[in-house]
């Protein structure tokens, strides 16, 4: 069983070179690590400066690199069903290459990317996999993407092959579109097999860690929060956050600007992720390149600690039905007895208990529903929405 540790975060923050810092620091205590590379603008290579490639390439002792290659990834699972949808854009008057460009889900590259993970645990040649993904956004909606195969596969693909399968010669020979063959089908349930058993792996508390890296900038906390706020809804565990380029006290007045920004927003990271610990590392002098400033920014984030460790277990809050409306809980380590307050801001949620409080951002499904109660029942508080009655009678006509 490897340890799965994924890096994410807005662009430019960090990720690779935490990543990569990570990974150095776990083959130094003695964990046979592999980082790999899932976005597709890679940066790795660089980061280690050393060249990288496709496949596995031994970086320092215990230790290897791997930028996945796109095409290679690509063709290897998709390939078939690619060629399929390819096949159906030129019927459709669409240009060969261009078919062939469009034949590519959006997001598909990166998550044939992700299925390394699988492959290596699966393999089982590694005590450690550290990825190095893209940024928050794009990766969030690929890993919720297994979830949306697995019902894809349950629900609707049965049926729609048995339908194939009668109308197949039929329909082909009417309207001359390609049916997709028996390989189409059997390359689709290998897919999101893969798929599902990736997810498997992601989701299981026991085996990975999703990390959010972030700089004490407005914008980059905000895209953190949502992050966070989607890894509890799809229910990734989150054990660290990362708070990368911290302008130290003596850094000098040209940065003196800089400083006071960042320490102003400081407490406000630290609320809004509690409980979940939070590590910060210098903006050091020097770009991190290479192993010696891999290994200082390794050393300032986790110290003498093992940085495969489970910073934190658990899931601070999440959301589900009862009696047919949402309910958000927040697990609280105290009881009390102070009045709840509830302010609504667009998607944003703050919670104040007492002195304790909380700016969560609002999954989708909740931002346009009004709070309708808040308590606590046995350290938990619950925050209860109201259902909404229009959306619902529709829903139900159908
Ligand atoms: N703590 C730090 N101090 C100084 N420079 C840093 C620090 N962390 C990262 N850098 C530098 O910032 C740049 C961006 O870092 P990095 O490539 O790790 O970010 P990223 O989040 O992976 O970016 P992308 O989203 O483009 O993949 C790099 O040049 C890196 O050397
Ligand atoms: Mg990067």
């Amino acid at each position: 069983m490897a340890r799965i540790i994924v890096y994410t975060g807005k662009g430019g923050v960090g990720k690779t070179s935490v990543a990569a810092a990570t990974g150095l620091l776990a083959a130094e205590r003695g964990y046979r690590t592999i980082v790999v590379s899932t976005d597709a603008a890679h940066s790795l290579a660089d980061s280690f400066d050393m060249a990288l490639g496709p496949e596995p390439v031994a970086v320092a002792p215990n230790l290897w690199g791997q930028e996945s290659e796109v095409t290679h990834n690509i063709e290897k699972y998709w390939g078939t069903i690619q060629a399929y949808v390819s096949s159906v854009f030129q019927w459709r008057g669409l240009d060969e290459v261009m078919a062939e460009e469009m034949s590519v889900l959006p997001g598909m590259d990166e998550l044939a990317s992700l299925l390394w993970i699988a492959e290596h645990h699966d393999r089982g040649g590694y005590d450690v996999i550290v990825v190095d993904a893209a940024p928050t956004g794009e990766t969030l909606r690929l890993l919720s993407l297994p979830e949306a195969g697995k019902w894809w596969i349950e629900k609707i693909y049965p049926i729609q092959r048995k339908i194939a399968q009668v109308a197949n010669p039929i329909v082909g020979r009417v309207i001359g579109m390609p049916m997709p063959g028996d390989a189409v089908y059997t390359a689709g349930e290998e897919l999101f097999g893969r798929l599902e058993h990736m997810h498997d792996l992601l989701v299981n508390p026991e085996l990975t860690s999703i990390r959010l890296v972030l700089n004490l900038e407005k914008m980059v906390i905000k895209e953190a929060q949502r992050a966070f706020t989607y890894f509890h809804l799809y229910g990734y565990p989150t054990d660290l956050v990362i708070c990368n380029r911290v302008v130290p006290d003596d850094a000098g007045p040209y940065f003196e600007a800089w400083r006071q920004v960042q320490a102003r927003y400081w407490p406000e990271v630290q609320a809004d992720f509690d409980p979940i610990p939070i590590r910060r590392a210098p903006f050091f002098e020097h770009e991190v390149v290479g192993i010696p400033m891999l290994r200082e920014l390794g050393g300032a984030l986790f110290g003498d600690e093992d940085p495969t460790a489970f910073f934190y277990r658990g899931r601070p809050y999440s959301v589900h039905r009862e009696d047919g409306a949402f309910v958000l809980s927040l697990e609280l380590p105290f009881t009390a007895k102070d009045e709840v307050r509830l302010r609504r801001s667009g998607d944003e949620l703050v919670v104040q208990v007492g002195w304790w409080r909380r700016n969560l951002i609002l999954p989708r499904v909740l931002v346009d529903l009004p709070t309708a109660s808040a308590g606590f029942d046995d350290h938990v508080l619950k925050v209860r929405f109201a259902a909404k009655p229009h959306r619902q009678a529709g829903a139900s006509k159908q």
